[in-house]
């Protein structure tokens, strides 16, 4: 922990001294606030400011706010969007498929990787490579778990397919998964399922899914006493459709089967702890909502179960019970690795339950804004305990593909088109620094598409 905020605060003072002095100067915030709502607070005003301190004023104001308040605060959003490089030529509604980093993040990387380059062997593997237990440290005490219980890797693909060919399962053994679980994954599972005779149990759902309890029951159904693990995407990438992964956990509990979870949307997006689902293994990309940078995730194993697992690359015998065994995948870009520690800085800065309440709140301010359209399907439910930041439509008439380009050459709407079993339509996404100007530049491209 010390190492990383040492590092952090090295490269950042100015960012730091403001988010500290703020945080023992309350009154000083009040008073900017009170001034914000007078209107008499603006950037221009705040000239003789540098951006990353206006950012951490932002930051410290909406600390002091409820969740839900604060997700209302346009003033505070628009000045933490300073705190990202946006593009000034497209609007960027693809946060799902991977989001970008604030400066910060992006600034740390480039100074881990210019520092590694003055002599790599010794900056990375005597350095920067210290760095790495008490990142694991600090990514546990974010999820409420032990770091005994959690590698760090590149990405989700590589967290799931750790499980799926580490488990030792054998002819007949049978998996549980849905036809909404992510292509990487289904065909690691196929992959599998030809070499090892596994029994590969799809399930169905109709789209929008708007019982979650269903869901829970079509998975009892398909239990047997050849079961071996349930496949659980927490977060369906297709709809954003949020599943009942807690309830699956507790399932597969109940039946003495592994639960494996594909978080690779739900960490630093849902407000939730990886300790709160119950889950046996949990793999995510912290390239996604953490907005780390490119090429990192974790893997979390509960401990008793570390052990029956293989790594993908092997590791020695010593290892057999250490979750760092699924970390021997050589040299690899300890920059990148140690900047996911101010990413979680500039996520803890926000709050979990904050950046998910403005996120909730981007999603109705367009959705409202459309449900009404004679064409419109929705392939996910409003309801905030279904959808949060993704959401999916279609218009009746036109598919996925033709209606992104028709938002992208209308109004440079970067949408990411969708045509998967029963879904055919873009996927929306908004981040934390997206504008609602933005987002009405989306309402207008639909409108006008649907008039076509
Ligand atoms: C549900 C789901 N799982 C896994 C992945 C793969 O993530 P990555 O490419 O970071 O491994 C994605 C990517 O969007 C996803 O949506």
């Amino acid at each position: 922990m010390r190492v990383t905020w040492f590092l952090f605060s090295s490269l950042f003072p100015n960012f730091i001294a403001q988010l500290q002095k703020n945080r023992m100067n309350p009154r000083r915030s009040f008073l900017k606030k009170a001034f914000i709502a007078s209107g008499t607070l603006s950037l221009s005003n705040l000239a003789h400011k540098t951006l990353a301190e206006d950012v951490a004023d932002a930051l410290n104001g909406i600390a002091q706010m409820t969740p839900d308040f604060a997700a209302r605060q346009e003033t505070e959003w628009n000045r933490i969007r300073q705190a990202y490089t946006t593009s000034t030529s497209i609007i960027n509604l693809n946060n799902g498929g991977v989001s970008p980093q604030p400066k910060v993040v992006q600034e740390a990387t480039k100074r881990y990787y210019t520092y590694s380059n003055e002599a790599p062997s010794y900056y990375m593997w005597r350095i920067l490579d210290q760095g790495r237990e008490p990142l694991r440290a600090k990514l546990a005490d974010f999820a409420g778990v032990s770091p005994e219980e959690l590698a760090i890797n590149r990405n989700t693909t590589e967290a799931i397919n750790t499980i799926i060919f580490g488990l030792n399962l054998s002819v007949g053994d049978e998996i549980i998964l849905t036809k909404y679980d992510y292509p990487n994954m289904i065909n690691a599972w196929k992959q599998r399922a030809r070499r090892d005779g596994l029994v590969l149990k799809w399930l169905d759902f109709d789209i929008p899914i708007t019982d979650n309890e269903q869901v829970v029951e079509a998975f009892r159904q398909a239990i047997t006493p050849k079961t071996k693990v349930l496949h659980i995407t927490h977060m369906i990438n297709w709809t954003g459709h949020i599943m009942p992964a807690k309830a699956l956990c507790q399932l597969a509990k109940e039946y003495n089967v592994f639960s494996l979870v594909d978080g690779a949307h739900t960490f630093a997006h849902l407000d939730f702890k990886i300790a709160d689902l119950g889950c046996d293994f949990y793999g995510t990309s912290l390239h996604k909502w953490l907005c780390a940078p490119f090429g990192t995730g974790l893997l979390y194993i509960r401990k008793e179960k570390i052990k029956e697992v293989w790594p993908l690359l092997a590791a020695p015998e010593q290892q057999d019970d250490n979750i760092r065994k699924f970390e021997n995948i050589g040299t690899r870009s300890f920059a990148t690795e140690q900047a996911i520690s101010t990413a979680l800085d500039f996520h803890q800065a926000i709050g979990s339950a904050t950046k998910l309440a403005r996120l909730n709140y981007l999603r109705k301010y367009w959705t409202e804004q459309v449900k009404d359209i004679e064409r419109i399907t929705f392939y996910s439910s409003q309801k905030d305990e279904h959808s949060a930041a993704l959401f999916n439509f279609g218009l009746k008439g036109i598919d996925a593909g033709p209606l992104h380009n028709q938002l992208f050459s209308s109004h440079k709407v970067h949408t990411s088109p969708i045509q998967w079993e029963k879904v055919n339509g873009p996927r929306v996404t908004p981040h934390v620094y997206t504008s609602l100007y933005e987002l009405d530049r989306l309402v207008e491209a639909i409108h006008q598409a649907a008039k076509v």
